[in-house]
């Protein structure tokens, strides 16, 4: 598995063709488009000095001013990614034909790149051209009718993207563009017809034998998200922006910009984002695949309509989500980290289990992200060395101080996230009053005075009363101090449910019991965490224990 990934990632197979120019240029990300000014005759062929892609033509221009079947334009061409690839194309009267020669066996990307250039956008009768054309590649057929123009929104001078993969078997690729007797013939001139192709790319496609992650190019992710335009991003976390975008064949997919490139080497990182999408599961958020030709790598994820939870939970009442919802979702997060723990052939510690990283369906149910993403930067599996990769607030105790961390972390940062499920709120606010700003004292609070449901969102018209109860008590259970005092997420489901009654004593963790000691000194909170074994909710590196105050708010991340 690692030797094919190496070697399809060491090989350079990749060509790359500006149709019809005299001179090759350096496009986006590096990609050297060959040049291809060969006046090729009515039935000729030509190879490459070295032998890595050919072109032939058959057909006859009949009464063309020129035989030349290149075509030039200075027109300033809309949506391109690459401006200049578009001053030239290559037309054939009836068949065109790009080969791919010598290639190592595989999957490839096909990228083609089109503008219509040989009729104009003005009123006249020669704006009424229609240039229609078949695409096979390897002789199956990908496009019937083509239509350059028509893909355009009904504009020339504007660059139109197709991505096909392709299956290289003999060492060969063939990209035939067949004029078949459709369209217009005379406009503007007798015998101006057939298919044009500006530009032509052709990459391997790397896959893994069990997740078959994608490896997408920046450029198809430059389409996909229209140059990662600042309109297209959906939220930004400690990685970096996360960006909207769409793939040629109609996946709608988030492109996490991680900031930060891996210490990994790009091999190593390949393979782990391929063990990272062999995990599936419904309350899991697929991972698509990755992109290494960027400055930064890039992850792609399916997207989800329904944003993150914290959204819909604390930001925005655009979704409504009444108990049955809640309690469904509280149950799906169960489920999917049931299966990164104790199920999947891959065991996963998420570490950054909270909110944000609860992602909704069409449906509502949830689907956890961003698993996996700590495998990414920490070479170590069962301790952190370099840092804490996890989000202020969700922190267990023991991860916080000792650095210390087992699937137990997520449970704790599970029993946060049902809490905050339950109330609606989330589990700090600085801007309540002072008794309720930190949840799980406030939730321990009602829950000693045998007033549990006082902390029930108020946006909850009616519940189940058990079901509530029960979420309670296990979002208590699951937060205790101790890694041992809280049970496996197995287990927290059976509770959930019903299965299984609680019959683990419920304590009042110790570490709230130190917060409050605090008296409004916010100092106290972080200086008696590194003096004791208080085990407070905050982080290491970043906090100066004499100077700075806790900064129990917000989301942090380090170690990345
Ligand atoms: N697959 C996705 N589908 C839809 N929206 C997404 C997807 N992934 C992320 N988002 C949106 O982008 C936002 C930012 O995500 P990101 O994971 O970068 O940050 P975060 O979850 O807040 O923090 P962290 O970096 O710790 O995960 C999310 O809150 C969510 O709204
Ligand atoms: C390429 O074509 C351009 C424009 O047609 C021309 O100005 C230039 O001299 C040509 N270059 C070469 C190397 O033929
Ligand atoms: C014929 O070639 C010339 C340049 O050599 C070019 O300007 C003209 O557009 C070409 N005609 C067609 C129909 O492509
Ligand atoms: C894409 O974005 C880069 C950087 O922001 C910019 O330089 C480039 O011109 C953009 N390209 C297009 C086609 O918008
Ligand atoms: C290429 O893709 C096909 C279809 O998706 C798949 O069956 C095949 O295993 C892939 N081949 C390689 C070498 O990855
Ligand atoms: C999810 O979001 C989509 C798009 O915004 C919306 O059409 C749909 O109704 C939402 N689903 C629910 C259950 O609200
Ligand atoms: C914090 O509480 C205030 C007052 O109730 C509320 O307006 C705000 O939305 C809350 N913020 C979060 C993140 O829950
Ligand atoms: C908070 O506690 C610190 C350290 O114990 C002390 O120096 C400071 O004066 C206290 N601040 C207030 C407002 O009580
Ligand atoms: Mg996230």
């Amino acid at each position: 598995m690692l030797f094919i990934i190496l070697h399809i990632l060491n090989a350079d197979y990749s060509f790359a063709v500006d149709c019809g120019s005299n001179r090759s240029i350096r496009g986006s990300y590096n990609t050297m488009y060959e040049f291809d000014s060969t006046n090729l005759g009515d039935s000729s062929y030509y190879v490459t000095s070295q032998t890595r892609w050919g072109v032939s033509n058959v057909g006859k221009l009949y009464q063309a001013p020129n035989d030349s079947k290149i075509i030039y334009s200075n027109e300033k061409i809309q949506n391109a990614v690459d401006s200049e690839l578009f001053l030239t194309a290559r037309m054939s009267p009836s068949s065109l034909r790009y080969y791919g020669l010598g290639l190592e066996n595989g999957n490839y990307t096909v990228l083609l790149q089109f503008a219509e250039l040989g009729y104009p956008d003005s009123q006249t009768w020669q704006s009424l051209g229609r240039r229609v054309f078949d695409i096979y590649i390897q002789g199956d057929l990908k496009e019937k009718d083509f239509n350059i123009r028509k893909m355009a929104g009904g504009k020339s001078f504007t660059a139109v993207y197709k991505s096909y993969m392709a299956t290289v078997s003999n060492n060969f690729l063939e990209i035939h563009l067949f004029w078949a007797g459709k369209g217009t013939c005379c406009i503007p001139i007798q015998g101006y017809y057939g298919p044009l192709i500006s530009a032509l790319s052709v990459t391997p496609k790397l896959y893994n034998l069990v997740g078959r992650p994608d490896v997408f190019s920046n450029a198809e992710l430059k389409l996909a998200t229209d140059n990662f335009s600042s309109r297209n991003i959906l939220g930004e976390g400690g990685y970096g922006p996360v960006y909207k975008g769409k793939l040629p064949d109609g996946r709608v997919i988030a492109v996490k910009q991680l900031s930060q490139s891996s210490h990994q080497g790009k091999s190593q990182f390949v393979t782990e984002v391929a063990t990272i999408s062999s995990v599936l599961h419904r309350n899991l958020v697929k991972l698509h695949g990755c992109c290494i030709d960027s400055n930064t790598p890039l992850l792609v994820y399916e997207y989800l309509e329904n944003g993150s939870l914290d959204q819909a939970l604390f930001r925005d009442n655009r979704l409504k989500l009444d108990w049955a919802t809640r309690f469904e979702i509280i149950l799906g997060i169960a489920r999917g980290l049931t299966y990164l723990h104790e199920e999947s052939s891959v065991r996963i510690v998420h570490r950054d289990i909270k909110a944000s990283n609860v992602l909704l369906d069409t449906d509502l149910s949830p689907k956890i992200s961003d698993f996996g993403l700590a495998r990414l930067y920490d070479e170590k599996n069962t301790h952190v060395s370099t840092g804490i990769a996890g989000t202020f607030g969700y922190l267990a105790p023991e991860y916080a101080m000792r650095r210390h961390f087992t699937e137990k972390v997520d449970v704790f940062a599970f029993g946060v996230v049902a809490l905050e499920i339950v109330t609606g709120r989330s589990n700090t606010n600085n801007s309540l009053e002072e008794s309720k700003i930190y949840l799980l004292e406030w939730a321990w609070d009602l829950y000693e005075k045998e007033q549990a449901l006082r902390i029930v969102d108020p946006r909850l018209q009616d519940f189940n009363k058990d079901e509530v109860l029960r979420a309670i008590h296990v979002a208590l259970v699951c937060t205790q101090g101790s890694p041992n005092q809280r049970p496996p997420m197995s287990k927290v489901m059976a509770l959930l449910t019903g299965d299984a009654e609680v019959v683990e004593m419920v304590t009042k963790p110790r570490y709230i019991a130190e917060w409050q000691y605090r008296d409004g000194n916010s100092s106290y909170v972080t200086s008696s965490y590194f003096g004791s074994t208080a085990p407070e909710f905050t982080r290491q590196k970043e906090i100066d224990p004499l100077t700075q105050s806790p900064a129990i708010t917000g989301s942090s991340h380090e170690g990345r």
